[in-house]
C-alpha cells in the first residue's frame, strides 16, 4: 500500500494499474476510519484490481461555525486500517492540493433533491461535496465509486452528478454499517459523552420502530412520524432537527406509504450532529 499526496502521482499510480488491465475501484473519505468506510473498501477490493481511498477533511463541505477544525483525525490509525482490507494507494491531499490558489469553480446539483433532508439546514454543503468528488474523480478516473447510504441524499447527489455529467464512473451504494448496538458508525461518534452516545442510539430504535408499524400495514406518514418523534423525545439530549419521509430515488416528501420509502432523520446529541435513516418496506409488505 501506497500513500501519495499529489494528483500527478495518483495518476501516474493509477495510469500503471490501467496498463495492467487492472479495474480501478475508488473509495472517497474523511479519514478518521471506522468499520463502515471498511465495508466501502471491502466491497471496492471485491469487485476491482487496484483500489484507491482519499482521506481529506474537505472545508468546502462545512458551514462555518461547524467542526471542520476538531474533526477528528489521525493519519497513521486510518493506514492501519486500510492495510488490512488492504488498499492499493491511499491519496491524502492538502488542502491547497485540492484547492490551489485562484480556485473558483463549483458544482452544485440543483432541483428536487436539494429541497428537503439535510440541504436546508446545511445550505452549501452538497455544492462543496459535489465539487471536492468531481475533482477528485477527474484525479483518480474510476471505474467504480462506493458511497454508503448512511448518508442517503450525498449518495443521490453524487450519483446524479455522475450522470448529468456524463463522467464514466458507476456510483456503488453500500448499505449502512451499525455498531451491535444499532448506532450508526459515524466518525462524528467520537464527540459522544458515554451518556449521549447511549442516548442516540434512541435514532435507531425509532427508525426500527418506523419499520415496525409500516410492515405491520400502517400506511399513513402522520401516524408513522408521530411514533418516531415519540420515541427520540423519550430522551432530553436528543434534539431532533429532522424527520422525514421521501420517495428513495428523488427524494420528493412521500405521505402514503405504500411501497419502498425513506425515513431520514437529523439530530444534535450534545456537540455531535448525527444522521441516520432506513428504507421502509424495502423487502416488500408482509401483510
Ligand atoms: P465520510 O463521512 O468520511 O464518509 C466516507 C464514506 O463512508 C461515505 O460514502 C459515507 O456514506 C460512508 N460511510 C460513513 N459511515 C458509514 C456507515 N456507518 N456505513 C456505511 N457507510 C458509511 O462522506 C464523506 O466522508 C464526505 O462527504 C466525502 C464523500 C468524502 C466528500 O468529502
Amino acid at each position: 500500500m501506497e500513500l501519495v499526496a499529489t494528483a500527478s502521482q495518483v495518476r501516474a499510480k493509477v495510469a500503471k494499474a490501467r496498463s495492467e488491465g487492472k479495474t480501478i475501484g475508488f473509495v472517497p473519505t474523511m479519514g478518521y476510519l471506522h468499520e463502515g468506510h471498511l465495508a466501502l473498501m471491502r466491497r471496492a477490493r471485491e469487485e476491482n484490481g487496484y483500489v484507491v481511498i482519499s482521506i481529506f477533511v474537505n472545508p468546502a463541505q462545512f458551514l462555518p461555525g461547524e467542526d471542520y477544525q476538531r474533526y477528528p483525525r489521525d493519519l497513521e490509525r486510518d493506514m492501519l486500517m486500510a492495510r488490512e482490507v488492504p488498499v492499493d494507494l491511499v491519496f491524502a491531499p492538502a488542502v491547497e492540493e485540492l484547492y490551489p490558489p485562484g480556485d473558483s469553480t463549483k458544482v452544485e446539483v440543483r432541483g428536487a433533491l436539494m429541497k428537503g433532508l439535510c440541504a436546508p439546514f446545511r445550505p452549501g454543503h452538497f455544492e462543496g461535496v459535489a465539487t471536492v468528488v468531481t475533482k477528485l474523480f477527474n484525479i483518480v478516473q474510476p471505474d467504480r465509486a462506493y458511497f454508503g447510504e448512511k448518508d442517503y441524499q450525498q449518495l443521490q447527489v453524487i450519483k446524479r452528478l455522475a450522470r448529468d455529467l456524463h463522467m464514466p464512473v458507476r456510483v456503488e451504494p453500500v448499505a449502512t454499517v451499525r455498531e451491535p448496538d444499532g448506532l450508526t458508525m459515524s466518525s462524528r461518534n467520537a464527540y459522544l459523552s458515554p451518556e449521549e452516545r447511549r442516548a442516540a442510539l434512541c435514532l435507531s430504535r425509532a427508525l426500527s420502530e418506523a419499520e415496525r408499524l409500516a410492515q405491520g400495514g400502517e400506511r399513513e406518514g402522520i401516524a408513522i412520524m408521530k411514533r418516531v418523534r415519540e420515541v427520540i423525545e423519550q430522551e432530553p439530549l436528543v434534539k431532533l432537527e429532522y424527520a422525514e419521509l421521501c420517495d428513495p430515488n428523488t427524494l420528493e416528501e412521500v405521505r402514503t406509504v405504500t411501497g419502498p420509502t425513506l425515513l431520514a432523520l437529523a439530530a444534535r446529541v450534545g456537540s455531535a450532529r448525527l444522521i441516520d435513516n432506513a428504507i421502509l418496506l424495502r423487502r416488500g409488505v408482509d401483510d
